[in-house]
């Protein structure tokens, strides 16, 4: 695993958006994971102004999202479709044809979480995956458990997620108790993995998931056993990691 310290948010932002753009401009047809939430922002914003300047192309680029609100419409101001879409793809040149999230409106799970197994299979899987962590140690939506879920699957989210993400929305109960996530052997599957983290709300979760035991009750605790991560954390994020890592 490669750590890397940045100052604060927007040095990580950078940091995480020199990574990505790397990889864009070394593969071109590139599969990018990507992930929502407020992590993810400012690396999303220094690639739009990077596209923007004529550096990045993103017309050969196949993107599959990490998970969406089950019930939740792409024309829904909080399904994740419309961040992904506000933020990144409707500001580059990407074939809209060629990004993808799970079904938000497909009511029948099986059929959802089947579908977008068959699509990340298509896409031929992820070379570089994009994740933001939970206060409890989430990935994707996969919330603390007894067991790793594998593939893509409906999760009912935990009472501290649902809290976390109501400022969102317009008051907790508009929150969306369900979600659609790719699971932790779809996550591990892919070729390189980068997990950015900033503020100090972050520093347990970051010191629980990559130096704490391995178990699936800190779900990011997996990414330990990945071969090709890279942590892009601001200072307060890694405070209290500092004699872990000396
Ligand atoms: C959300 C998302 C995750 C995200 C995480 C952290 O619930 N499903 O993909 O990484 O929580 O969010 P944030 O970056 O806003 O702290």
């Amino acid at each position: 695993m490669k750590i890397y310290k940045t100052k604060d948010y927007n040095d990580m932002s950078r940091k995480a958006a020199s990574i990505i753009s790397s990889q864009v401009i070394l593969k071109p047809n590139c599969v990018l994971g990507l992930a929502t939430g407020s992590s993810p922002i400012g690396t999303y914003k220094n690639l739009v102004e990077w596209y923007q300047q004529g550096d990045l192309d993103f017309s050969e680029v196949t993107t599959v999202n990490l998970d969406e609100y089950k019930g939740l419409p792409r024309d829904n101001d909080q399904s994740y479709y419309y961040f992904m879409n506000e933020h990144l793809f409707s500001k580059v040149n990407i074939n809209k044809d060629r990004t993808f999230l799970p079904d938000g409106t497909e009511s029948d799970s099986d059929a959802a979480c089947r579908k977008y197994n068959e699509t990340i299979h298509s896409v031929g899987g992820v070379d570089l995956q994009l994740l933001g962590l939970g206060h409890n140690g989430h990935i994707g939506f996969n919330e603390p458990a007894d067991t790793f879920e594998k593939e893509t699957h409906c999760v009912t989210l935990s009472e501290r997620t649902i809290q976390a993400n109501t400022r969102f929305f317009a008051s907790e109960k508009d929150v969306p108790r369900q979600a659609y996530t790719m699971g932790i052997q779809t996550i591990m599957s892919a070729r390189r993995i980068l997990v950015v983290v900033s503020g100090e709300d972050k520093a347990d979760a970051v010191k629980a998931a990559f130096f704490g035991p391995v178990t699936p009750k800190v779900p990011g605790s997996i990414l330990q056993f990945h071969q090709d991560v890279i942590l892009v954390a601001d200072e307060a994020a890694l405070s209290k990691c500092s004699e872990l890592m000396a």
